[in-house]
C-alpha cells in the first residue's frame, strides 16, 4: 500500500497525514516553475494559451458526479445551516460556522453594492446558500440561480416554499451551453454573482463574454474564487499524489490572483480584494469536525451512495482527507499562499 492508501484505510493519525500533506504542498511551491521567475512566466504564458484554446469548461459531467450528485443528505449533516459550500468569513477567528456563513454572505452584498429591487443571478448556486439569503433579504428583487446539479434545484425550491419566498427561480443547466434568454429567463441582470464556480471553468474569455451579454448596461459581475497568489495551474492527474484531482476536482483550475487581468475584453475589473487563506482553513476544519460529529448518520448514506460498507469507510476517509488537504493548502504560511479572490467586474 502507498501512504495515500494507508490514509484512505484510516490507519494514519490526522497529525501525521496533515504533515505529509504539507510536505506535498510545499514541494509544489519549490518546483522549478514555481521558484524561477523566468520559468514561471513561461509556464503562465503557456497556461493562458491553453485556457484560451479550451471550451468554457471541461469534464463538467465528471466534476458534477464527484461532488454535486453525492446525496445532499451528506452535505446537510456537516455543512453550516445555509449549506454554503464555499469559504466562509471569520473576522475575529472565533465565529461558529453558522456565523461565518452569514459574515461572508453579508460581505458579498456590501462588495457587490446590492440593493433591494435588483435582478440578481447566482451562477453556480449550490444548495442555495446565496440564492435563498438574497431572496429573503431583498424581497423586491428577482433572484435566479443556475447550477448543473439535478438535486440542487429541488432542494432550494422546497426551502423557498417552506420560507414563503416567491421571488426565486432555480434553473438546472450547464453554463457551457446555457444562455439567456432560456427557459423563461430573460437577460438584463443588475448583478451576476458567482461563488466558487469559476474554479470549474477554463475559458474565462468565453465565459465573461457570455455573462457580459446577460448584464444591463450598468450591471456588474461579482466573483468569489479561490486562488494562489502567483501560481496558476490545471488540476491534472499526473501521479498517485494527485488523488484530490482524481476524486474531487477533475477539470478544475487553480487561478492566480491576477489571472483575470488577462480576460478583460468584455468586462473590466473595477475592484479586487484578497481574502486570507486562514478563512478557508477554518471553514474546512469546521466541515471536517461536522463530518466526524455526524459519522453515524453519514455512514448509511455513503453505503447507499458508494456501494456497501467497505467503500463507505474508504470514502468517509477520502472526504476527511479532502477537507484536511483544503485546510492545509489554505492555512499554509499564515494563509498567505493560497486564499480567496473577490472581483467586481463592470461593463466596458
Ligand atoms: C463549490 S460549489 C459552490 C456552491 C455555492 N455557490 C455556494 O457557495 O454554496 C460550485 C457550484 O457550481 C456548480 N457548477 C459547477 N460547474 C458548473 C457548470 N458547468 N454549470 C453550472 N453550474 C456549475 C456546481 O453544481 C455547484 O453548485
Amino acid at each position: 500500500m502507498n501512504p495515500i492508501e494507508w490514509v484512505e484505510q484510516g490507519l494514519v493519525p490526522d497529525i501525521i497525514a496533515r504533515a505529509g500533506m504539507r510536505r506535498l504542498i510545499r514541494s509544489r511551491l519549490q518546483a522549478p516553475e514555481s521558484v524561477d521567475q523566468e520559468r514561471r512566466s513561461e509556464a503562465f504564458a503557456r497556461f493562458l494559451g491553453e485556457l484560451r484554446a479550451s471550451p468554457i469548461a471541461v469534464n463538467t459531467a465528471d466534476a458534477n458526479v464527484q461532488h454535486y450528485e453525492v446525496p445532499a443528505a451528506f452535505f446537510h449533516r456537516h455543512l453550516g445551516p445555509c449549506l454554503k459550500y464555499s469559504c466562509c468569513l471569520y473576522p475575529t477567528g472565533r465565529e461558529s460556522l453558522a456565523e461565518a456563513e452569514q459574515q461572508m454572505l453579508a460581505l458579498y452584498a456590501e462588495r457587490a453594492g446590492l440593493k433591494d429591487g435588483m435582478r440578481i443571478m447566482d451562477l453556480g448556486c449550490g444548495w442555495g446558500s446565496l440564492s435563498l439569503w438574497l431572496a429573503a433579504r431583498y424581497p423586491g428583487s428577482e433572484i435566479v440561480g443556475l447550477s448543473n446539479s439535478h438535486g440542487q434545484r429541488e432542494f432550494i425550491m422546497g426551502q423557498a416554499a417552506e420560507r414563503g419566498l416567491k421571488n426565486l427561480n432555480i434553473i438546472t443547466g450547464d453554463v457551457v451551453t446555457f444562455d439567456c434568454p432560456a427557459e423563461g429567463i430573460a437577460g438584463g441582470f443588475d448583478r451576476v454573482m458567482s461563488i466558487e464556480m469559476f474554479e470549474h471553468m477554463k475559458n474565462y474569455g468565453l465565459l465573461l463574454n457570455k455573462i457580459s451579454r446577460w448584464l444591463r448596461p450598468e450591471g456588474k459581475l461579482f466573483v468569489h474564487i479561490f486562488a494562489h497568489k502567483l501560481l496558476a495551474y490545471h488540476y491534472e492527474v499526473q501521479d498517485e499524489n494527485d488523488w484530490m484531482t482524481q476524486y474531487f476536482f477533475l477539470g478544475g483550475t487553480m487561478p492566480s490572483e491576477h489571472l483575470f487581468a488577462h480576460f478583460q475584453d468584455d468586462l473590466k475589473i473595477a475592484r479586487q480584494w484578497w481574502v486570507s487563506g486562514r478563512h478557508y482553513e477554518k471553514t474546512s476544519n469546521h466541515w471536517l469536525a461536522g463530518m466526524d460529529a455526524a459519522r453515524d448518520q453519514i455512514m448509511p448514506i455513503f453505503e447507499q451512495a458508494y456501494g456497501g460498507p467497505k467503500q463507505a469507510r474508504i470514502w468517509f476517509n477520502r472526504w476527511r482527507m479532502f477537507y484536511m488537504a483544503v485546510a492545509e493548502f489554505f492555512g499554509l504560511d499564515g494563509g498567505n499562499e493560497w486564499g480567496v479572490g473577490h472581483y467586481l467586474f463592470e461593463k466596458r
